[in-house]
């Protein structure tokens, strides 16, 4: 596809809400980062763009997290959103508003969604009977029981698979069961529970999930849950639960994935509260014109490609026009490990290492399929240095000095090669019909043969040598102004993706790089002096970042 249109869009942008009991690590940045390039690229075009998040903040996990703490949960959340922030803030990521599921604007549209969802027949309610706590008085998901492998026998094992053997079995199967919480054993329940109406959207899914607004491997694998027959969804949790509760039944809450997504819409509705001009109903009425994008991991298609949805369609409001769905993060091929220390937090990269090299790193390996992305840690040293440093910071070093020195850092009023500068400003539409379509690794691999052509020019025409020669001051000056020039449009291209380096850049070329058209090149332009650009990764600092992974470890653990 290529870019839409040239009048102006308007785009709402969301990333997975982080759930408010753990750290920010690089998996979850694999996310934040292709959806903050994608945000940044459509600002730069000139579209109205809105990128808004907020931390998950209900569930049981969360509610056990902070009576371990002997926190309020209202403590634990403020804590984590805090350094959730902090951290995204350091990746350079800039939502627009980051919101939390626990506030007043989410109680509302919740409710309001609910309501509506009941009022239209969508809802039912059974009695099921569920593993309990008697000691903690408790229901518990599978997660919350330990017991005996019924296959191996090891002990130990949670209620829905053996780490061990990889036997899948229910909780009931376990032998000696007893709850990961109180060490009780557990006795069975019985209670009323709510569902959500799933399989009355069959045909509306079928039809919405072929319909563009996901990619056709995720659409395929839809179509297997989709066949085999969609089930009712339980949407509610007793207490004691930390959530918000259902507004005509006392003592049941909405299940943490009701309220979940909602919190879209929640943090979009506070970003209008604070901005005067934006109206709520313009994202979100049936049928708006507006652009909704989700981006999401492959783990949680099922919430965000049929539940929501789903809901959107029954409660009367506006459905996605994409889910984008990415792939996990591996580490050096391997899936992230805490033995290893490549499980390894936002934080503890940050300590050691520059954020935009990660940010490079990840763009220029993802594509708009689903597959896993692998981190490899010597070819993220070797790729960084060598196209960063190596090429596009290479390209102002080499020809700075001779515009400051030679001609009082005002660059030639002609374009020294025009067939040149024609091919790297020519690439502009390929290269943004890339980002668009989050062909990141496409976009990065056609900015890097355009460096290269940069560096190739320069390294024929060598101005260092002509510069020694007397005379040919102005052929120094215009090959080294085009040097320029290539340099200014590569930054251009990789605004998006390296924000704090470009800043860098405009000061040194005394100008904001803007892409709302074609690119034209500056002539007869005082820059400024140069001053390098960005370091180099060094293999001591990657090292430091993996031993601080590994006590950040240790010491959760103690
Ligand atoms: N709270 C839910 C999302 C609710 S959205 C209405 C959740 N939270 S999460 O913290 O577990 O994950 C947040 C996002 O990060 C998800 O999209 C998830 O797929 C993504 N990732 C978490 N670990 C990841 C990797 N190791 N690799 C890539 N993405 C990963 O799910
Ligand atoms: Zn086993």
């Amino acid at each position: 596809m290529t870019e839409r249109s040239t009048e102006q869009r308007k785009i709402l942008v969301t990333s997975a809400l982080p759930y408010a009991n753990g750290s920010i690590h690089l998996g979850h940045l694999v996310e934040y980062i292709q959806t903050d390039i994608w945000v940044r690229f459509q600002k730069m075009r000139g579209h109205e763009c809105y990128y808004v998040c907020a931390d998950d903040a209900h569930g049981t996990a969360i509610m056990l997290k902070a009576e371990e703490r002997g926190i309020s949960p209202e403590q634990q959340i403020a804590e984590v959103k805090a350094e959730h922030e902090q951290d995204f803030s350091d990746f350079q990521i800039r939502f627009d508003n980051f919101h939390s599921t626990h506030s007043e604007e989410n109680r509302e549209l919740s409710s309001l969604i609910y309501t509506r969802l009941r009022d239209n027949g969508h809802i039912a309610t059974r009695e099921i009977t569920q593993a309990f706590d008697p000691e903690k008085n408790l229901f518990l998901a599978d997660r919350y029981i330990k017991g005996t492998c019924p296959k191996c026998k090891t002990d130990d094992q949670y209620g829905d698979n053996c780490e061990a053997c990889g036997a899948t079995y229910a909780p009931t199967d376990l032998i000696n069961p007893v709850s990961a919480v109180s060490g009780a054993t557990p006795i069975e329940k019985e209670s009323t529970h709510y569902f959500f109406k799933l399989p009355e959207f069959s045909d509306f899914l079928k039809t919405w999930t072929r319909d563009g607004h996901v990619q056709e491997e995720v659409a395929n694998k839809l179509s297997e849950w989709l066949d085999s027959g969609l089930h009712e969804w339980d949407i509610s949790r007793d207490a004691p639960y930390f959530g918000f509760e259902i507004p005509d039944a006392p003592g049941k809450y909405f299940y943490v994935w009701l309220d979940a997504p909602i919190g879209y819409m929640a943090s979009f509705k506070n970003l209008c509260e604070k901005q005067q001009d934006l109206e709520f109903d313009d994202f979100w009425k049936k049928d708006s014109e507006t652009e909704l994008y989700h981006f999401i991991g492959k783990d949680i298609v099922n919430f965000h490609a049929l539940f929501w949805p789903a809901m959107l369609t029954s409660a009367n409001f506006r459905t996605p026009t994409q889910v984008c769905v990415h792939g996990f993060l591996t580490v050096n091929g391997k899936k992230m490990s805490k033995s290893r220390g490549t499980f390894i937090n936002a934080r503890s990269y940050l300590d050691n290492l520059n954020p935009e090299y990660l940010r490079y790193y990840f763009a220029a390996k993802l594509s708009s399929g689903v597959d896993d992305l692998d981190l490899n840690l010597d070819d993220f040293i070797q790729r960084v240095n060598s196209d960063l440093v190596g090429k596009v910071v290479n390209i102002a070093s080499r020809c700075a000095k001779f515009i400051t020195k030679g001609n009082d850092g005002v660059l030639s009023s002609d374009i020294a090669d025009e067939a040149l500068w024609q091919q790297v400003a020519g690439a502009a539409d390929s290269i943004a019909d890339h980002y668009e379509n989050r062909e990141f690794g496409k976009a990065i691999r056609e900015i890097m043969a355009q460096a290269d052509a940069a560096n190739e020019y320069i390294a024929a025409k060598e101005p260092w040598k002509l510069s020694k020669e007397p005379g040919r001051e102005q052929e120094v000056l215009d090959i080294c102004s085009l040097g320029i020039n290539l340099f200014r449009a590569l930054m251009i291209y990789l605004k998006p993706v390296l924000p704090a380096m470009t800043e860098a850049a405009e000061e040194f070329l005394n100008d904001e790089l803007s892409w709302g058209g074609d690119i034209q090149p500056l002539t007869g332009h005082k820059i400024s002096k140069f001053k390098p650009l960005m370091q180099r990764v060094e293999q001591e600092k990657v090292d430091a970042m993996l031993e601080a992974s590994k006590d950040a470890i240790a010491e959760a653990m103690a």
